[in-house]
């Protein structure tokens, strides 16, 4: 196997970001996290088969789980297409969508990297554009289908709008001190993606 050219610490580049490349912070790691990484599966408490889907180091520490530029020799590509019990993520959880495995298996294509780039327009904030994409990349994983985390989904306006009334979404994406801190484990949401929840309370939570 290849050594990735990156290490530990994200190689980050400055919006706009280039729509042909998947970057390992913003596309890749919120879906393992959220779709690998619940409690009970690949987390560092858990960590069922000895992996741990948590952070770049720990990922590509795995021998065959990842072979950079080669998604058909990759087990992280493999599971998803199993079927069966050796299907991942296992029932009741819903599988990847093809979209979500196409974003993984670009990214072991593209080498496997580091990479981060965070695009964060505040200029115009809306639930479809700016809020909702958010929600599906970092949190739907773990909050979404039948039993949703903490008993709190959000998948449609209706839902977020009830989890900010009820005065526990805000205070947990700004990871302050006694609430629940979400996303638990991989990256925090940052500065710039917490302002455009703030922009779209501030405007009256419009479902546009
Ligand atoms: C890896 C799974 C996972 C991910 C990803 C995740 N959550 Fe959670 N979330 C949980 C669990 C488990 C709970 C219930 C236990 C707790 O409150 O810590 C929870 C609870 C919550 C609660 C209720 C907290 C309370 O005090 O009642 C909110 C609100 C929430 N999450 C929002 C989010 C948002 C917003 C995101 C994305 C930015 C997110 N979560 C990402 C697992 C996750």
């Amino acid at each position: 196997m290849t050594p990735p050219e990156t290490g530990p610490d994200p190689v980050v580049y400055e919006s706009p970001c280039d729509p042909d490349v998947v970057y390992f912070v913003q596309d890749v790691l919120p879906l393992l996290v959220s779709s690998c990484a619940q409690t009970g599966c690949h987390n560092t408490a858990s960590h069922e088969d000895g992996i741990i889907l948590e952070s770049y180091e720990v990922i590509l520490a795995h021998q065959d789980l990842i072979v950079p530029g080669d998604p058909g020799e990759s087990e992280l590509i493999e599971v998803l297409y199993e079927t069966g019990d050796d299907l991942m993520p296992p029932a009741p959880n819903a599988p990847l969508t093809t979209e979500q495995i196409n974003t993984l298996s670009l990214w072991i294509e593209q080498g496997a990297l580091n990479l981060s780039c965070s695009e964060c327009d505040t200029t115009s904030v809306t639930f479809s554009g700016s809020i909702l994409p958010l929600l599906n990349s970092t949190c739907a994983g773990c909050h979404s289908g039948s039993s949703p985390s903490g008993g709190v989904s959000l998948t449609n306006h209706a839902e977020v709008v009830a989890a900010i009334g009820s005065n526990n979404l805000m205070p947990s994406i700004r990871q302050e001190a006694g609430a629940s801190v979400m996303p638990p484990a991989g990256n925090p949401l940052n500065e710039c993606q917490v302002q455009l929840f703030e922009i779209w309370i501030a405007e009256g939570m419009p479902n546009n």
